[in-house]
């Protein structure tokens, strides 16, 4: 659906009439965990086929009314965002990559059949949801402002067609460091289900896709492991991403390769900085097809040294182990690998504004 021209929203403001008190605010801030609790504010913005997008408000936190007809709750035509708001060492605060969050928003919008939003009106309403809600950054080292743009069909009609009307949100959760103790190697399940098909909405962030992965991330916790690996939907042989994250794969001969953007696997925003900061160090960077088969040889031979996924939420993690119904096998220590760490540190430090930021990616809005 074409994209309105972007009119100048002006945001009206309605205030909370009782914000969290301080006292339970410090106490979210000291132990934010990640995703139950929420700011004071939210921003709404509606669209529809007549006015393109209009009523812009930043609201006290809150339910919202939905029609029981809403498209979305019959066809799940809804798509989200996850981005972070640092806190910088001078006391400003950042945005990492926000213009690449709504670029993304906007590829998941013309998948799901929904109205596109302005790059601009997207990444101004974020950045207003957080200047609203400053006060709102944990205090727990490693911690940021975790901010969730979402849009959802509001229209009421069960017919089964691309709704009218959409209602585009922002929500923000202060978050902790998404692991306590620094950056452990997690335990990978090698997922019988699948989790998008060539043709498939896999490339797009529609809650469906997530949906879909419940089940096989609960079978992965129940047998005692960290995170659900998928493979290809075809030969069900090669690798293909994590349930919330993408995956790299280091060798000895100082390269590394990730999964190509095929379509089936989100376009990690942390993996295109990180494929960037990588070149940088001078290793080769290769977007190839690895299946499974040759990752537990490689991992076996020591030509395979380090493999590690990525994404917003825990920024860079090391895989210590990966099991499948043939059996498992460990890489290199089981531990975090050198490497690892470096792309980890290097990303952490630019995200924060403590190392210097070439590529343009940190925005400073206060
Ligand atoms: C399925 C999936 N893959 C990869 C990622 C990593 O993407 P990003 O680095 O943009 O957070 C995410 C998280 O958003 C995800 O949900």
């Amino acid at each position: 659906m074409a994209t309105t021209a972007a009119p100048a929203l002006t945001f009206t403001r309605v205030p909370h009439p009782a914000p969290a008190a301080a006292e339970v605010r410090a106490q979210v801030l000291a132990n934010p965990g990640f995703g139950t609790k929420f700011s004071d504010h939210m921003v709404s913005i509606d669209w529809t086929e007549a006015e393109g997008w209009h009523n812009a408000q930043i609201l006290p936190y809150g339910p919202i009314a939905l029609d029981p007809a809403a498209a979305v709750l019959h066809y799940a035509q809804e798509i989200f965002e996850g981005l972070k708001a640092y806190r910088l060492a001078d006391g400003g605060i950042a945005l990492f990559r926000p213009e690449a969050n709504a670029a993304r928003f906007n590829a998941s919008a013309r998948r799901l059949a929904m109205a596109e939003i302005p790059e601009a009106l997207f990444v101004e309403a974020v950045e207003q949801l957080v200047l609203a809600d400053r006060d709102w950054f944990p205090t727990v080292e490693g911690g940021s402002l975790y901010l969730r743009p979402f849009m959802f069909a509001s229209e009421a009609f069960l017919g089964v067609r691309p709704a009218k009307t959409y209602r585009f949100m922002v929500i923000a959760s202060p978050a902790g460091n998404y692991f306590k103790s620094g950056s452990p190697a997690v335990s990978i399940w090698v997922s019988d289900y699948t989790r998008a098909a060539p043709g498939g909405t896999g490339a797009a962030k529609c809650g469906g896709n997530y949906a879909a992965s419940l089940v096989p991330t609960a079978e992965a916790f129940a047998r005692g492991h960290d995170q659900v690996l998928f493979l290809d939907a075809a030969e069900h042989k090669w690798i293909e991403e994590l349930g919330g994250m993408n995956l790299f794969f280091a060798f000895d001969d100082g390269s590394i390769l990730t999964p190509p953007l095929s379509g089936t696997i989100l376009p990690g925003i942390t993996r295109e900085s990180l494929i960037a900061l990588a070149r940088e160090e001078g290793l080769t960077v290769r977007e190839e097809r690895y299946s499974l088969d040759q990752w537990r040889a490689d991992a076996a031979s020591g030509k395979l040294v380090e493999t590690f996924a990525c994404g917003t939420a825990a920024v860079v993690t090391p895989v210590g182990k990966v099991a499948d119904h043939n059996g498992e096998f460990v890489i290199g220590s089981g531990g975090p690998g050198q490497l690892t760490q470096k792309l980890r540190q290097r990303l952490v430090a630019i995200q924060r504004g403590e190392a210097a930021d070439s590529h343009g990616w940190v925005k400073q809005i206060a």
